[in-house]
């Protein structure tokens, strides 16, 4: 197929796979701006918790889109999405707990709890990566 062109196409019905990862990127554009603000030293409480609310908002956008029969090109899922759902689900739960703690954070405006909150938020996406994200 476009073997050599780099993207490879999403050409099923509904392209789940095109979606759940339009989804993932939606999530990195409200948490990026975050780490910057924390990272660069700039955090603004009335800029971060726009951006923690618009992390809720997006949050569960890719979820539906791993049905049964959706480990295809161009996943970049490990098999283990559908072979230890139990395992998917449970770091799945731990993101959303993680990213409740930092909306609460945000509209507390305690700075001290933003940063280790997002941490955390940080830790829960790359604990998930590590066992069903293909690197
Ligand atoms: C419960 C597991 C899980 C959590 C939590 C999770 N991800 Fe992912 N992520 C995945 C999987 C699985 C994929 C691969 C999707 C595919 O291609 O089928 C993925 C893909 C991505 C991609 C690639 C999208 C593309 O271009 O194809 C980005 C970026 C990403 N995640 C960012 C994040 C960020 C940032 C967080 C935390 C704020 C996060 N993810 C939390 C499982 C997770």
């Amino acid at each position: 197929m476009l073997a050599g062109c780099g993207e490879v196409e999403d050409t099923r019905p509904g392209q789940p796979v095109k979606h759940r990862q339009v989804a993932f990127k939606e999530i990195v554009k409200t948490f990026e701006p975050m780490g910057v603000m924390l990272r660069k030293g700039t955090y603004d409480a009335d800029k971060f918790l726009p951006l923690a609310e618009a992390l809720l908002a997006k949050r569960d956008g890719p979820w539906a889109y791993f049905g049964a029969d959706t480990n295809y090109p161009p996943t970049k899922s490990t098999p283990d999405v559908w072979k230890q759902p139990d395992e998917f689900e449970k770091n799945k739960k731990a993101f959303i707990a993680a990213t409740d703690a930092l909306l609460a954070a945000a509209q507390s405006k305690d700075k001290a709890q933003v940063d280790k909150t997002y941490d955390a938020v940080h830790e829960a996406c790359k604990t998930c990566h590590k066992q069903f994200k293909e690197r």
